[in-house]
């Protein structure tokens, strides 16, 4: 006979905090957010901790190198997506490793021999007014001026002058030499009161540039999350099929961490993948694993070496799981249980396994309560899709912004190994995923920011100034249908932004 559970399932939003006491300490500014990435063992410290509790999801429209490098920035990680060729995956996480904030690599380049013409062709199409003159036309050609719009005016020269006759030559041209640091070369932008500086190789070849516009977003962030070597920290997905060539390809890229994608992870598959791992790599490649939603698929996971455990079957926006199988858990319920059995497995073993919960943030209310039931970070996807640096397009829908979002599931994105239980039928058979849009939301940088805020003043509420805190202080209630009706604005008439009442 079937096992059946005692209680429903249940969501985030069925279950409230209830605040404690907190002393004059507890203030914002003092909360610490810093959270492990994976495995430790008691009393030692984790090889990977996140600055801020979250991860990007595994998904072609929400993590490229990009959004890695924007949410590195900020503090948390990016799992690049798996559903491509094997190189570019670890092309985009070597982009990452390389990227080194405020050096551009220059995309507009003509030789001395172009004309006006091209100059203005090339600003039609790539919207930027710097253009480096190199022997070759190329990015890292020998550099033999720059043209800016101050070089130039349309109404009064032929289109079909050469570009030698007006740029502005490299003799003339402030450079510095490639290793400069992003401080000395903004020292040296402010000193000559440029709004370019070139940087170069000791042969005169271009390496970079370096905006002056670019002054304040380049200011360092205290919490970016850096390697030993201050580049930023990038994940990558992996799969349960392809693991043989994808693992070595991302780790020779450079990827700090790498996570299983399956929507289903309590499976054999992923057992031998991560065996074939540690068989091959030691405990030197850090590797998640998922997804779970209960007690025994953690236990497996965690005895199977994972060095984090991903929890979260079908409560993801873009998710049809539940409809098209019929299985997954209520998120909420499926991290409490998997909290409970992580506190177990520690203190039987004395290994700390973090776990994540991945999909079905709505809200940003959502993340203090998986961390208060004992997420160690989460992982979302349509909350980053919305942001300027996820991948995918932005378009216009009914006079609003929106991105566009889809599942790996969906026939768009056809990420069959995410979805596959084995055998010869290398296909995407039936659709577990959507292919949607979300409102278009700016900048991550802009609204990550007030998002943890929300959160370190929720824990403050909490009486937390560490997310190891509010897991043990938390105090949670489930909430009945009509104190969620009493949690939203009730019983007023509210105001459009014309001040115009609606009804
Ligand atoms: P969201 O943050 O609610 O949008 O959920 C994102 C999560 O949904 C991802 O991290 C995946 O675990 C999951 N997911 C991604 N694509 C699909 C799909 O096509 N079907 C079901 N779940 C998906």
């Amino acid at each position: 006979m079937a096992y059946y559970y005692p209680e429903p399932c249940r969501t985030f939003n069925e279950y409230l905090l209830i605040p404690n006491y907190s002393s004059t300490d507890c203030v914002p500014s003092n909360v610490s957010l810093r959270t492990p990435l994976t495995r430790f063992r008691k009393g030692e410290k984790p090889a990977v901790s996140l600055n801020i509790p979250l991860v990007s999801a595994i998904m072609q429209a929400v993590s490229d190198d990009g959004m890695a490098i924007a949410l590195a920035k900020e503090g948390g990680l990016s799992f690049i997506y798996v559903s491509q060729a094997i190189e570019k995956q670890a092309a985009m996480v070597k982009r990452v490793k390389d990227y080194k904030a405020g050096f551009v690599m220059s995309d507009s380049n003509l030789r001395p021999d172009q004309t006006l013409a091209d100059i203005l062709a090339l600003k039609e199409k790539t919207g930027h007014s710097t253009v480096a003159v190199t022997d070759d036309g190329t990015q890292h050609g020998h550099l033999i001026g720059i043209v800016t719009g101050r070089d130039y005016r349309v109404t009064r020269m032929d289109a079909a002058t050469p570009i030698r006759d007006f740029m502005t030559p490299v003799a003339k041209i402030v450079f510095a030499p490639e290793g400069t640091s992003l401080k000395e070369a903004n020292n040296v932008i402010w000193d000559h009161k440029l709004n370019t500086l070139p940087i170069l190789s000791a042969d005169g070849r271009l390496i970079a540039l370096v905006f002056r516009k670019d002054y304040t977003s380049n200011k360092e962030n205290s919490l970016e999350l850096t390697d030993a070597c201050k580049r930023y920290m990038v994940g990558a997905g992996i799969n349960t099929r392809d693991y043989t060539e994808r693992v070595p390809a991302l780790v020779e890229a450079g990827a700090d961490a790498l996570c299983i994608d399956s929507s289903e992870g309590f499976s054999e598959w992923q057992k031998i993948t991560l065996g074939w791992i540690r068989d091959r790599y030691g405990e030197s490649v850090k590797v998640g694993a998922g997804n779970v939603v209960d007690k025994d698929g953690f236990l497996f996971l965690a005895g199977a070496g994972a060095d984090f455990v991903k929890v979260g079957i079908g409560g993801g926006s873009i998710c049809i799981t539940r409809e098209a199988k019929g299985i997954g858990r209520g998120q909420a319920t499926a991290v409490i249980e998997v909290a409970a059995a992580r506190e177990e497995y520690f203190r039987k073993t004395g290994i700390y396994v973090p776990i994540c919960s991945d999909g079905g943030i709505v809200n940003e209310n959502h993340i203090t309560m998986a961390l208060a039931m004992g997420a160690d970070f989460c992982m979302l996807g349509r909350y980053f899709a919305r942001f300027d640096e996820s991948p995918s397009n932005k378009v216009m829908v009914g006079g609003s912004y929106m991105k566009e979002y889809w599942g790996e599931g969906s026939h768009r994105a056809r990420n069959w190994q995410r979805y596959d239980l084995g055998g010869e039928n290398m296909r995407l058979s039936f659709e577990e995923g959507v292919d949607s849009y979300v409102p278009y939301a700016g900048s991550l940088h802009e609204n990550i920011g007030p998002a943890m805020h929300k959160v370190r003043a929720t824990m403050c509420n909490c009486g937390a100034v560490t997310i190891a805190e509010l897991q043990s202080k938390a105090r949670i209630t489930a909430v009945s249908p009509m104190s969620l009706t009493e949690g939203g604005a009730h019983d007023v008439y509210l105001k459009d932004n014309t001040g115009i009442p609606i009804k």
